[in-house]
């Protein structure tokens, strides 16, 4: 399987598609990653909210597949970021991986304690347990308030971000910081799949709506992690480095923006 690589702002090189783990459990998880892994997936998006990362320990191990070629990335979920109970729920999550280390870990909402919670991943980063550190579902606001007090920039804010819903001021705002952009709900969460222009350039292309929407992102220079259990699928979802976009399609998939999410908030939402 052809893959492509991002350099995060630390040095730490991420494969550019990556396997979602949402709403996926238990055997059906597992089966998932070990699935993901021999087919050449390098990087498993799991968090403590969903309730999998026993499953994706799992599928990690009956895979095969060499730890250390692996990114695992996890994250702290916002009623766990309060005083005193950051670390001790990072070692939770490793423990339910059974896992020695992640590879990243992110705070997963600006909400609760985010400067004390983010002082206590500066420290796991800075004692090597962890390779990087960033954020989930930072709007520029949360970011400039963090940043007045971190010692160390996230490498990461993932984001949800797809041609409905592009977040593109936000996606170039974290890129000029040189945060690099991880999108989840890359295909909408399905959604964006029966978008006309999508599928007028999957013909055009002789290629699935799937990889003309990920593609998009593959050329917008973010990082994308497709949710998919099924096989043919997780194929289909990494086969995007064979072909090129247009500038011209390039746009015509901007220009499909609502500025509306499918959870029904809109950018610059108060929390
Ligand atoms: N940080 C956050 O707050 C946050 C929030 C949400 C999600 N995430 C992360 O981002 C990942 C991806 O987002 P997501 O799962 O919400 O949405 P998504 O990846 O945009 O879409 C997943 C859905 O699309 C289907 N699908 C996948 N590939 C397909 C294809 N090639 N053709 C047709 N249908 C396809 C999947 O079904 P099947 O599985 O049946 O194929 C699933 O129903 C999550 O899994 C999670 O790891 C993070």
């Amino acid at each position: 399987m052809k893959m492509e690589y991002i350099t995060l702002n630390n040095g730490l090189k991420i494969p550019q598609i990556g396997l979602g783990m949402w709403d996926t459990y238990d055997e059906e998880a597992a089966q998932a990653v070990s699935t993901a892994l021999k087919l050449g997936y390098r990087h498993i998006d799991t968090a403590m909210f969903y309730k999998n990362e026993a499953a994706v320990g799992e599928g990690i191990r009956r895979s095969g597949v060499p730890r250390e070629e692996i990114t695992v990335v996890t994250k702290i979920w916002y009623t766990d970021m309060v005083q005193g109970k950051v670390r001790e729920t990072f070692e939770q999550s490793l423990a339910n991986l059974g896992l020695d280390d992640v590879d990243m870990y992110l705070l997963h909402w600006p909400l609760n304690d985010v400067a004390g919670s983010w002082k206590v991943l500066e420290g796991l980063y800075e004692e090597g347990r962890v390779k990087a550190i960033g954020v989930c579902n930072f709007q520029k606001h949360h970011m400039e308030t963090l940043l007045e007090t971190a010692k160390i920039k996230p490498m990461v804010n993932q984001i949800e971000s797809h041609p409905l819903f592009t977040q593109d001021e936000l996606v170039r705002y974290c890129q000029e910081q040189g945060i690099t952009v991880e999108v989840w709900g890359p295909l909408g969460q399905g959604n964006d799949l029966t978008n006309e222009t999508i599928i007028n350039l999957a013909e055009k292309y002789g290629k699935t709506p799937a990889q003309i929407i990920l593609r998009w992102h593959m050329q917008r220079g973010v990082i994308a992690i497709p949710k998919s259990v099924k096989e043919h699928r997780m194929v289909e979802n990494a086969s995007v480095f064979d072909f090129v976009l247009s500038e011209e399609d390039m746009a015509a998939i901007y220009a499909q923006n609502t500025g509306i999410t499918k959870r029904g908030y809109q950018p610059g939402y108060e929390w």
